[in-house]
């Protein structure tokens, strides 16, 4: 085991179902994920979290579970997963997958038998009211696909929360029975060969819901987590999907001045992520800079995983209504591209229309923002989205293999698990892996260029890293890390002009190294001064190399 593994690593996302089919009946599983880890491998990533792999009735795409200690028959069963994670090991590849624990399906026996009888030993695993909730028109995650959050069930004769769609009650966490169980399915699937978990919706699983009282947050189910965690298996992390504000951030990863990290290992920076589009949109340095000096620091062993686009809409609620329709003018100009009023729904090639410098300034950002990168599948080779889809399945297709039928996702051609992109600017017949694997200038090709510079340089997933102040030319960012594996400055210019840059002195410089950039640039001096820096252009430049060569 490496120490503290997921602060140097790239986490990319795949969802089975979507990624590639082995046996022809139109759904990816496991098999086909397991054929195309070389695939992964030459990429250089060396973490997948896949997206749920529960059985599931799928009304939310696996986010709504119906067994817990079984993987969904459409993509496999539990040998195919435990090849998988020995497979992807024997790659030095680990497997962190979605565990979905703030509600069941409506399917999931329990809730079944819950719904059936009061006298039901798992009646108190979800959340009841006799009363009709005052608030069950509050608290909605989805407006537009969600009316209430409290649902009267027919067959229960009460009330029942649910957080998101009426088929997903929530579980209550306030039991110590669910706690036990839960705790269960943790081990069960670290016993799988899981590195770990990405926790859905973890603010609302610490959520205590009474129907008539104020609801308070329970920290005390993270430690317990952790401990748990921690002693089945040394290596296993826990990495939080939580959207909340600055001040909330040690609570979830645990870290105060007394004490080091004990809850969460990783938090998605979704502080940092709208923020990032923010300054693409403005083509400005200064909201990440803001963001960045305004970012809590994590302790110990937490870290931030950082991210542009996810398998959920770009989520911009944390902006102010004038930076967002500045998100909205630049990325989502028509109505059919946004969601719930505060999201895109949109992958990031189309957003940035296609124009492969503005891809390369984007995931060079987002890849030397501290914290460990997390990619979603199918952005490393430029893939679009399909806005006649419903709400988020425009950014839900099939992985784009090759150029033929179903963009060798598939030997079927239908039905499919989903439509398969083949024509147009991002369609199979032009993006598609093969394609791009020939042409030694690709998006891909970058990609694993990209993806082996940050692997080769650990200081910027481990490191302290500091903003530089470079205050006559707004539209660039200079950011520096410092660990004892090396240093390196990192530059971006977020405007289309040239610009040269004049960092001023930096300590600890012997000969600078350009590691990676988009571009040839002169050679840095170990003086550093004037730095040109093309429009959209970056630069890393590591000044000191602290591993033995
Ligand atoms: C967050 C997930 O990312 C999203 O896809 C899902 O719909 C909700 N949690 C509910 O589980």
């Amino acid at each position: 085991m490496s120490g503290r593994w997921y602060k140097e690593a790239v986490v990319y996302c795949i969802q089975v179902d979507m990624f590639a089919d082995s046996d022809g009946d139109g759904c990816g599983d496991l098999p086909g994920l397991i054929g195309r880890l070389d695939y992964l491998s030459r990429l250089g990533v060396s973490c997948l979290w896949l997206n749920p792999v529960h059985p599931s009735p799928q009304r939310d795409q696996g986010y709504d579970v119906s067994d817990y200690y079984n993987v969904d028959p459409r993509i496999g069963d539990l040998g195919d997963f435990a090849e998988l994670t020995f497979q992807a090991s024997e790659r030095g590849i680990r497997i962190i997958i979605d565990l979905v624990v703030n509600h069941t399906s409506d399917q999931h026996p329990w809730f079944r038998s819950a719904r059936s009888s009061r006298t039901s030993p798992y009646r108190d695993w979800y959340i009841w009211s006799e009363q009709e909730p005052a608030d069950r028109r509050q608290g909605i995650v989805f407006p537009g696909e969600q009316t209430e959050t409290w649902s009267w069930d027919e067959e229960a004769g009460e009330w029942f929360f649910h957080r998101f769609y009426d088929f997903q009650p929530d579980l209550n966490w306030s039991n110590p029975a669910v706690r036990a169980e839960i705790r269960k399915v943790m081990s069960f699937w670290l016993q799988m060969g899981v590195s770990g978990f990405r926790i859905d919706a973890a603010p609302f699983v610490l959520e205590l819901v009474n129907a008539g009282q104020p609801t308070t947050l329970d920290f005390s189910i993270l430690d317990d987590w952790r401990q748990n965690v921690q002693w089945r298996s040394g290596e296993a992390i826990l990495l939080c999907e939580a959207n909340v504000g600055p001040g909330e951030i040690d609570k979830y990863t645990g870290s105060t001045a007394e004490g080091p990290n004990d809850r969460a290992h990783m938090l998605f920076s979704f502080l940092l992520n709208a923020r990032l589009w923010l300054a693409l949109a403005r083509k400005s340095a200064e909201p990440i800079i803001e963001s960045l000096s305004a970012l809590p620091p994590l302790q110990d062993m937490a870290q931030w995983a950082s991210f542009l686009r996810n398998h959920d809409e770009l989520d911009l609620s944390r902006l102010t209504d004038e930076q967002r329709s500045d998100v909205f003018k630049a990325f989502a100009p028509k109505p059919d591209m946004q969601l719930y009023g505060r999201g895109i729904r949109r992958r990031l090639a189309p957003m940035l229309g296609g124009n492969r410098r503005r891809i390369e300034l984007a995931y060079s950002l987002q890849f030397s923002m501290p914290g460990t990168p997390v990619l979603r599948y199918g952005e490393e080779i430029g893939m679009g989205d399909d806005l006649s889809l419903p709400g988020r399945d425009a950014i839900r297709t099939p992985m784009q293999w090759d150029d033929g039928p179903s963009g060798g996702f598939s030997t079927a051609v239908d039905p499919l698990v989903a439509p398969v992109t083949m024509t147009g600017a991002y369609g199979a017949r032009r993006v598609n892996v093969r394609a791009l694997q020939r042409d030694p200038d690709s998006l891909l090709r970058w990609f694993e260029q990209l993806i082996s510079t940050v692997r080769e340089c650990p200081e910027i997933g481990v490191g302290t890293w500091s903003v530089l102040d470079v205050p006559s030319v707004p539209a660039v960012l200079v950011h520096r890390f410092d660990a004892p594996e090396g240093s390196m400055v990192l530059l971006h210019n977020l405007g289309d002009a040239p610009v040269v840059v004049d960092i001023g002195p930096q300590e600890g410089t012997d000969r600078p190294w350009e590691m990676f950039a988009d571009g040839p640039y002169r050679r840095p001096t170990a003086q550093l001064r004037r730095l040109e820096l093309n429009g959209l252009g970056y630069r890393w430049i590591r000044l000191r190399h602290g591993r033995s060569m």
